[in-house]
């Protein structure tokens, strides 16, 4: 859908011809509103003019002659139910903004001052630039190593800040070829400005020759299975390990329940936090023995654990871990 009499950046996305519609929806209603005072400004201008024959007798109201109550009424009820309908509406589309589908193609994204790092789950790496195949729902993971960014893509009708120290997810499913411009959209220093990218959504097959293009950098989840090592991680957390430490394998996705007798789902955030300060939320039936790897570990690391940890999610526990990686 387009929209020809005004120049908003084209909609690559349904959920941004959507969000179009909610736009049109409310300028519409303000224009009228806009067109509607003015207009009556005007007629009273003209009809109350000096020296204008007009009545200009108040109603009584001691005698309850007034007529005003029902105009008031009406006044108060209309403009709330519009505001009410907006409501709804935008809240709609916030919780569609906010509900991933499952299958979507997870990328990493982490800000820095001034760049946009993006790490595909096979290892991919790119510099201010993101390739996605069209007509598939992709989900960012995105961190900040210094201040807050905020990645807006202006022909998706997306943005979210992105934070140091903590994870936020932004999805989208394209639905158009193209090349649109990435921005950052939050004061973040003296290069904001330049903070700049491109998002460029591919045809399947041109997206298959692009990853195929890629170097032979080995995949998100291999690092992390190394780096699972390396960090002393699978002493504990390894099949067959003799330390009382919770299996990782076949969780990623799932609910998980705590000691204090709550539930939390096991996914990038809850991954990323139980390796910073994992005395924080206990799995039920253990005690805490791991150290708290914040200020240990880069993002980079964390991306990578997180990458092996959710390809996991469909092996059992207790099968040798690392070998399903290619
Ligand atoms: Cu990053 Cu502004």
């Amino acid at each position: 859908m387009s929209y020809p009499l005004v120049a908003l950046p084209v909609a690559a996305t349904p959920y941004a011809d959507k969000v179009d519609g909610l736009f049109w929806a409310v300028t519409g209603v303000c224009a009228f509103v806009t067109l509607g005072i003015a207009f009556a400004i005007t007629y009273f201008c003209f009809r109350y003019r000096s020296g204008a024959a007009a009545d200009r007798t108040l109603p009584d109201l001691a005698a309850g002659k007034s007529r005003s109550r029902r105009i008031e009424a009406t006044w108060i009820a209309v403009p709330f139910a519009f505001f009410l309908i907006f409501f709804a509406w935008g809240a709609q589309l916030y919780y569609v903004y906010d509900d991933p589908p499952g299958n979507a193609l997870q990328v990493f994204v982490t800000a820095k001052q001034w760049m946009w790092k993006v790490e595909h789950s096979d290892g991919r790496r790119e510099i201010n630039e993101l390739h996605v195949p069209v007509g598939e729902p992709v989900r960012l993971v995105m961190t900040s190593q210094d201040v807050i960014h905020d990645f807006y893509v202006p022909a998706f009708r997306e943005k979210r800040d992105v934070l140091p120290g903590r994870y936020t997810v932004l999805w989208f499913k394209p639905t158009l070829t193209g090349v649109y411009p990435l921005r950052c959209d939050e004061f973040c220093g003296t290069g904001h400005s330049m903070m700049t990218g491109r998002v460029y959504v591919m045809s399947r097959d041109a997206y298959s020759r692009w990853l195929a293009s890629g170097s032979e950098e080995p995949s998100l989840a291999r690092l992390g299975f190394a780096r699972f090592r390396e960090l002393g991680c699978s002493g504990c957390h390894g099949p067959g390990s003799s330390i009382h430490a919770p299996s990782l394998a076949g969780l990623y996705g799932q609910m998980v329940p705590l000691a204090d007798g709550s539930f939390v789902r096991f996914d990038d955030a809850y991954i990323r936090d139980s390796i910073l300060q994992p005395a924080r939320q206990i799995a039920a039936g253990y005690s805490n023995d791991m150290p708290p790897f914040a200020g240990r570990i880069s993002e980079q690391d964390l991306l990578e654990l997180t990458a092996y940890l959710r390809s996991l999610a469909n092996t059992p526990p207790d099968v040798p871990q690392g070998n399903h990686l290619q």
